[in-house]
């Protein structure tokens, strides 16, 4: 049978998984039951995740989970966390309450601005050019009157527009760059519109727009979260030292890219699993993050800390462009319930939470690979796992819990000690 297939969209959502099942899966009664297993019973809430996307077969399901104990600015946070990694939630958690009873993790927008970009080729002078689009701006602005004028009552809209020559780096290329506060959208749609109205308006016959689109590059829309204390009260025994290894190993990350590159990756396990459980795009916070984390033409860190004073002070700054309006936001009933978890934040406070999650995530982080290592408190978690697996008893699971409290877990070890005593209970 053929594996190609057209019109596979006009399908019904039992057609498309029939089709599939016979010609991608082995044992297809099988693969039907797994796809089917995750559908809702409830048709409505089914029907609103099958038109989120196009194709849609099934639910995936992913840990909705809560980080309780944050102190942000004075104010406690239950924060929802969608993530499949283990020890993430566990670390926030734990780090969240370590801050709790520090003066907790304080925060500050530093700025809001978005942009977009219309890409153009011109083959004229650029003197010429940049008279023209002087001419042209004010009726570009007034080509988006229409389009901008909820988000102006709001407060935001059309901040700036300028024409940037580039025909250094590739000949003939300009752009319009535009900047936007989108107050609590994310602003997608809204930059877009708007971006495609200026172009049409600036169009002329020796002016080829090549495209018109939104950037997710946004260093100038940045939160910063922080935490400080005396290093005295960092922990009871060797306080000092534990400051001075963490800012070492910040120290390193912001200088060695492949240090870099996994100390982010921790900080974003904590962005990316709120910026998920409140609806938002991670991909977009993902691809900004890392970019700004190249800013100045290396990859680093995207952390900071610092011992000044006898004070200890780890602090991050974020690019992140979020919304708590729009997209998905209010339309997934879980994103819904998180922002209300989160006392319906506006888009500054949202971004203030996940930077503070961020933040949390690498310390957390820092915390285990310069004391214990990473893989205790990881094995530790990984236990329980291991154990369900094993389909162990209560007493049994009791038995290894305590037997690997003073030992190094590994999955052979549990497996053989599972049964060993197995052997020794017969
Ligand atoms: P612990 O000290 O053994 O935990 O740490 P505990 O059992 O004493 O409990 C202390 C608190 O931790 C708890 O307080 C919880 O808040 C939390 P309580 O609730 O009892 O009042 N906690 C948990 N919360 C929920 N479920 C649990 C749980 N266990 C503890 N099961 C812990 C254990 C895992 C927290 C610690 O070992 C740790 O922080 N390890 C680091 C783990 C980590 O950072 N994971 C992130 C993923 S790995 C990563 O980021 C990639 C990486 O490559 C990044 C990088 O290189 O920078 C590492």
């Amino acid at each position: 049978m053929a594996k190609s297939v057209s019109g596979f969209s006009k399908l019904t959502k039992q057609e498309k998984v029939d089709w599939l099942t016979a010609h991608f899966t082995n044992v297809g009664i099988e693969a039907k039951e797994i796809l089917q297993q995750y559908w809702n019973e409830d048709r409505i809430l089914q029907s609103l995740h099958d038109d989120f996307v196009e194709n849609t077969l099934t639910n995936f399901y992913l840990p909705y989970a809560i980080a309780p104990n944050f102190v942000i600015n004075k104010k406690n946070y239950a924060i929802p966390m969608v993530i499949e990694e283990s020890s993430v939630v566990a670390a926030a958690s734990m780090v969240a309450k370590f801050w709790s009873s520090r003066g907790g993790i304080k925060t500050k927008i530093l700025s809001t601005i978005k942009s977009g970009q219309i890409h153009l080729i011109y083959h004229g002078s650029s003197e010429g050019l940049q008279l023209y689009f002087d001419k042209m701006k004010p009726q570009l602005l007034r080509a988006t009157e229409n389009i901008t004028e909820n988000m102006r009552q709001r407060g935001g809209g059309i901040l700036d527009l300028k024409l940037k020559n580039i025909t250094h780096e590739l000949d003939n290329y300009y752009q319009i760059h535009v900047e936007f506060d989108t107050k609590d959208s994310m602003g997608a749609n809204f930059i877009n519109t708007c971006l495609e109205a200026i172009a049409n308006e600036f169009r002329r016959p020796d002016i080829e727009i090549v495209m018109s689109i939104l950037s997710n590059y946004v260093p100038e829309c940045v939160v910063r979260a922080e935490v400080s204390c005396p290093v005295e009260e960092l922990y009871e025994e060797n306080a000092l030292h534990f400051a001075q290894k963490f800012v070492q190993a910040v120290k390193i990350a912001a200088v060695e890219p492949y240090r870099a590159v996994t100390h982010n990756k921790g900080i974003m396990n904590g962005v990316d699993a709120v910026v998920i459980a409140t609806g938002n795009d991670f991909r977009a916070v993902e691809a900004g993050v890392h970019a700004f984390a190249a800013r100045n033409g290396k990859y680093s860190s995207l952390s900071h800390a610092e011992i000044k004073d006898g004070k200890f002070r780890f602090w991050i700054d974020l690019p992140l462009s979020l919304g708590t309006v729009g997209g998905l936001t209010k339309l997934h009933p879980l994103a819904k319930l998180s922002l209300e978890i989160l006392d319906n934040p506006n888009a500054e406070e949202l971004m203030q939470i996940v930077a503070a999650a961020g933040l949390a995530q690498n310390f957390a982080a820092l915390r285990a690979l310069t004391t214990t290592g990473i893989q205790k408190g990881h094995m530790k978690l990984h236990l329980t796992n291991i154990i369900k697996l094993l389909n162990a008893k209560e007493d049994e699971k009791q038995f290894l819990i305590q037997y690997f409290e003073n030992k190094t877990i590994s999955h052979k070890a549990v497996v053989d000690k599972y049964y060993e005593m197995r052997r020794e209970k017969e």
